[in-house]
């Protein structure tokens, strides 16, 4: 299937604002994150692969998303679990064969989803024959495909440090030069510089777009412009000139999604990014709400509590600042984060509510929303002794951190807050033996808690998170006040309470989230009562408010009101 087939290939009667109806059909959608190894397991090995996310296409056509983005699943030899790819035109055999996608592609489409697929286009595997040609003698070829400086061995050229420990420069003692690499020794950096480079990488997404995929997620995209020499890593000086080649040569071809990771994005930067002409990205993920919990300045293991207020503030900005001039995407979870429900919601008593709260709180803001897999079933973090993480930067860091005389209680409260493998614990399809994710021996240990929380107990039952986020999907589909509509912030000052509206030529909607396990005050709700009620996470919300109830919201209490204009 190739590009423009959705009309054909889309059993709902074709996408909603698919190709020539001038809308882009990602303003409404909702997208879901697909772990690929930790999300169904089709054969046993232990890992989740392309065929075992066939098998759960109905799940995801359930919740009603619109497209799934698949974390890398291209040939690579999973030092950082996919995100070091040896070869962009084929999939590694853990996952399936390239057949496997084609088919995954074609049958996702028959359930009206797209896939989007990751492009790990700012460094590669040093397995990947570019880097091999590339160490083999420094008059190669492909030698200028990567960054390299001459040194002498043991003094790098500078002090730089990878984001998974150590330096960021490796030594190579048969060219006496060193290469430059972001993240592990094995991922170095591709050189943007090179024009050769940038053209390869056109030619490689053009062919993945003639697979008929629906968009891509670009990893580290704003670290692909770095000048080591100058220190810089995000934002280089020649950053938006390449994103605009890459964007011209390849995905403006098509009718696709295309969401650059960008860690070190700002508002004003965004609206470049996101720009409604088209010329770079449809969106980014910007990560200044999720930075919040950590200490300024240092690492995001030194731990400090959520600043509620500082979390309204930066969300206001984003909502506001975009406005027309750019685009969200809204998320909470990915595969490199924490489990949203325990780190800003409350994963024991009041797991369900703050799960839904926290989902109300997102799917009601503007922009697309993601869902991170096992999110809407409200998966939470796990503890487990280290030897039981298998991830390269949790394990690097527990290394540095006991060598540099952490204490080790300390270091695993950052590991139990922060640490990535919170995300990667196998998908829990129901109460059987590891899940129903493998009939094997799971590749990470499966959470404890899944014979509680778990898929089966949840699709079809109401009151369920899985119920609560399929009526969230829903919604956007029905109200198209949930995408275009003006936000504007309320209760700035409140200490509790998540206060916002939207606001359209026709209709205006309240979001109320109490973010905490005691009883709020809410005078809004006085105004609101006789309003039409979209969604609310205690059942009896809006049935008429007890005399001690008025005006309060129950712990992580969350309500969606629509009015009427005029
Ligand atoms: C991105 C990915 C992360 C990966 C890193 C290096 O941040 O999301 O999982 O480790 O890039 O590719
Ligand atoms: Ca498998």
């Amino acid at each position: 299937m190739g590009q423009g087939d959705w009309q054909k290939a889309g059993q709902k009667g074709g996408i909603p604002g698919g190709l020539g109806s001038g809308r882009k059909w990602w303003k409404d959608a909702v997208i879901y994150q697909i772990y690929p190894r930790s999300f169904q397991d089709s054969n046993g090995d232990g890992i989740g692969d392309l065929q075992g996310i066939i098998r759960r296409l109905d799940y995801l056509e359930a919740l009603g998303v619109d497209a799934v983005w698949l974390s890398p699943v291209c040939k690579s030899p999973q030092d950082d679990n996919g995100y070091d790819i040896s070869d962009y035109q084929d999939i590694d055999p853990m996952f399936g064969s390239l057949e496997d996608m084609e088919q995954l592609i074609a049958k996702a489409g028959e359930h009206g989803i797209r896939i989007i697929m990751d492009l790990v286009l700012n460094h590669t595997s040093d397995e990947h024959p570019w880097f091999l040609e590339a160490k083999s003698g420094k008059d190669n070829p492909y030698h200028d495909y990567y960054v390299w400086r001459d040194g002498e061995p043991g003094a790098p050229p500078n002090d730089m440090r990878a984001c998974f420990g150590g330096s960021a420069w490796e030594w190579v003692p048969q060219l006496g030069q060193y290469y430059f690499h972001q993240f592990s020794v094995r991922q170095p950096d591709l050189n943007w510089d090179n024009p050769k480079v940038r053209q390869e990488i056109y030619e490689m997404i053009g062919w993945w777009m003639e697979k008929g995929v629906g968009g891509f997620r670009l990893d580290v995209i704003d670290q692909i412009a770095k000048a080591p020499d100058e220190k810089i890593t995000g934002n280089g000086p020649m950053l938006h000139t390449y994103i605009r080649e890459l964007s011209r040569e390849t995905f403006q071809k098509g009718d696709l999604v295309t969401v650059g990771e960008a860690w070190g994005a700002s508002p004003e930067l965004a609206k470049l990014y996101s720009c409604p002409d088209g010329s770079e990205f449809s969106m980014v993920f910007q990560f200044e709400h999720i930075e919040l919990d950590k200490q300024e300045g240092k690492q995001k293991w030194d731990l400090a509590p959520l600043p509620f207020l500082k979390l309204k503030e930066v969300l206001n900005r984003w909502q506001v600042s975009l406005y027309g001039c750019g685009w969200n995407s809204l998320f909470w979870d990915n595969h490199d984060l924490p489990r949203i429900v325990s780190r800003w919601g409350d994963d024991g008593k009041y797991r369900a509510e703050s799960a839904k709260m926290l989902a109300t709180l997102l799917h009601g803001m503007q922009g697309t929303p993601y869902i991170y897999q096992g999110e809407e079933l409200g998966m939470t973090n796990v503890k487990y002794p280290i030897e039981d993480y298998r991830d390269i930067e949790t394990r690097n860091m527990y290394r540095e951190r006991v060598q540099a005389g952490y204490r080790e209680e300390e270091v695993m409260a950052s590991i139990y807050a922060k640490g990535r493998d919170n995300a990667r614990t196998p998908m829990q399809w129901d109460g059987s033996e590891n899940a129903g994710f493998t009939n094997g021996e799971p590749w990470i240990r499966v959470n404890p808690n899944y014979r509680d929380i778990n898929a089966a107990n949840q699709v079809g039952v109401p009151g369920s998170v899985f119920e609560y986020y399929r009526k969230l999907v829903a919604l956007r589909k029905g109200y198209p006040v949930l995408t275009d509509g003006r936000f504007k912030l309320l209760l700035e000052e409140d200490e509790k309470v998540f206060a916002y509206l939207r606001e359209d030529e026709g209709h205006r909607l309240l979001v109320l989230c109490n973010f905490f396990g005691e009883p709020a005050k809410c005078n809004l709700i006085a105004s609101w009562e006789k309003e039409t009620l979209l969604i609310g996470n205690y059942e009896d919300a809006g049935a008429g408010p007890g005399p001690e109830e008025a005006g309060i919201l129950r712990p992580y209490e969350a309500r969606m009101y629509l009015a009427k204009k005029g």
